[in-house]
């Protein structure tokens, strides 16, 4: 058997990627030449000045745009449109707010034609890993800020995509929640598998989630560089400061702040 013969276990892979925005003022090019392999499994953060096309990615990704030119490719097979096997989470909930929260969970499935004891034993068991149970006949606006956004990701979860696509999901929450949706949304990927692709302003949250993560340019986006980093395996419980306060955290920390702040976006050290 020849070497040509073993599957690859990229799950997905995009090729010189290209996307121009025609808009009224003219042409944008928000990516240039995107390369990128995500192996099943990865946890993928993706950093980048305000413009630099990352949320532009992430919807090519998904499916909901089409590249310019190049080739962006699922299992081998280019991506023609949104999938269930690519859950999107934004950062405000995408939830229905004439249903309650596990008809929202399960709106997905019945849409789907699902029967209807599956659609109610998968929204009781994905309600169950976001913590939510208590609330499934609540609707979304008797719900706090970080509640909507567990629901929305359990909306996602319930469809079992192999595939998950985040884009600043924790960015409205405050400091806390946001530390404990972190928390959740790692042993949700720990637990269940998943190739997650999630984008953010924070370079802590992106170097404590991450098996990699990707530093873009300002517009036209390109990846300028990427590290492969292994913080998430060690920063949950007491050994988190231990971690956050390492000289390989720090010295990869800085190394991030300075390339993003080279390209233009001033964040702070
Ligand atoms: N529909 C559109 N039509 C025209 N230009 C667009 C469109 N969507 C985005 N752009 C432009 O493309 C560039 C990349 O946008 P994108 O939303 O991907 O950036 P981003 O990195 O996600 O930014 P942010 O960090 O602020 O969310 C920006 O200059 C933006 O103005
Ligand atoms: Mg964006």
């Amino acid at each position: 058997m020849g070497n040509e013969e073993i599957k690859d276990d990229y799950v997905i892979t995009l090729k010189d990627i290209n996307l121009k925005y025609e808009g009224e003022k003219g042409v944008v090019t928000a990516l240039e030449n995107v390369n990128l392999n995500i192996e099943n499994g990865e946890f993928i953060c993706v950093l980048g000045p305000s413009g630099c096309g990352k949320s532009t990615l992430l919807k090519i990704i998904a499916g909901l745009l089409a590249p310019s030119s190049g080739e962006a490719k699922m299992d081998q097979g280019i991506i023609k449109g949104p999938d269930y096997n690519r859950g999107v989470v934004f950062q405000n909930p995408t939830l229905y707010p004439w249903l309650n929260i596990r008809d929202n969970v399960g709106f997905g499935l019945k849409m789907r034609k699902f029967p209807k004891e599956d659609i109610a034993r998968r929204t009781k068991q994905y309600l169950e890993l976001v913590n939510l149970s208590e609330f499934e006949k609540h609707k979304p606006y008797e719900l706090s800020g970080g509640m909507k956004q567990r629901a929305s990701l359990a909306k996602v979860l319930v469809n079992n995509p192999r595939v998950i696509l985040m884009d600043e999901p924790l960015g409205a929450l405050d400091a806390l929640t946001r530390q404990n949706m972190q928390s959740l949304i790692r042993s949700l990927w720990w637990k269940t598998n998943k190739t997650v692709f999630l984008i953010t302003h924070d370079v802590d949250e992106a170097l404590s989630l991450g098996t990699r993560v990707i530093v873009m340019s300002s517009r036209p986006g390109r990846i300028v560089k990427e590290f492969k980093t292994d913080f998430t395996y060690n920063i949950t419980g007491d050994n988190g400061d231990r971690c956050r306060y390492s000289d390989h955290y720090l010295k990869i920390r800085e190394e991030i702040l300075n390339l993003i702040n080279d390209q233009g976006d001033k964040y702070v050290i």
